[in-house]
């Protein structure tokens, strides 16, 4: 029952072990750019799903959400509004803390761009801990939006992030164990 296209967007993601550190299976989506076959059909699953649910904005996140969002809004007829890490953005931004498995970040989002009422789909291209999934959408339902999804290419169901979205629908492509 699944998608026939998802093999062939599997095949072409490289895991890279032992980066960036020791341990680490690190899931390369740069590989899968290479083809457009996958790459479109890629793009192709998400726009399928969001297309006709009054979607407003899609928020990607820093940095692979920058390259599968657009695409997706552009189809969708959305907004794309990038959250950022810090110091990026030049505008009066809304800052959110959160916890890495080794330390602490913050993401960031400009004032202004998402407004209440906004139905917002959040796109990244992995799901780890949760944690990057988890500072978006609190920075989205701080200013008033409605989550609608998170959406990503790849999930790690051992680290169970999908736990922490606190119920939150979450819409993966392929699951790596
Ligand atoms: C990766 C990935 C997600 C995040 C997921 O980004 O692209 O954004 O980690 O991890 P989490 O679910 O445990 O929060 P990375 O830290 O590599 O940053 P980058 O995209 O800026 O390289």
């Amino acid at each position: 029952d699944e998608d026939p296209r998802i093999h062939g967007i599997r095949t072409k993601i490289r895991v890279v072990p032992n980066f960036p550190k020791p341990g680490i299976m690190f899931q390369d989506i740069t590989t899968l750019l290479l083809d457009p076959k996958a790459f479109k059909d890629t793009i192709d699953l998400f726009v399928e799903r969001y297309k006709g649910k009054n979607i407003s904005v899609v928020a990607g996140i820093e940095a692979r959400g920058f390259i599968f969002g657009p695409p997706i809004a552009l189809a969708i007829g959305a907004k794309f509004v990038p959250m950022r890490k810090p110091k990026k953005l030049p505008g009066k931004v809304i800052s959110q803390d959160y916890t890495l498995e080794y330390g602490r970040d913050r993401m960031e989002m400009h004032v202004g761009a998402v407004e209440a009422g906004d139905r917002a789909l959040v796109v990244d291209d992995l799901i780890a801990t949760g944690g990057t999934l988890c500072a978006a959408m609190d920075l989205l339902e701080r200013v008033g939006a409605e989550v609608v999804e998170c959406a990503c290419v790849i999930e790690l169901p051992e680290l169970k992030g999908r736990e922490k979205l606190n119920g939150k629908p979450l819409y993966v492509l392929l699951e790596y164990y």
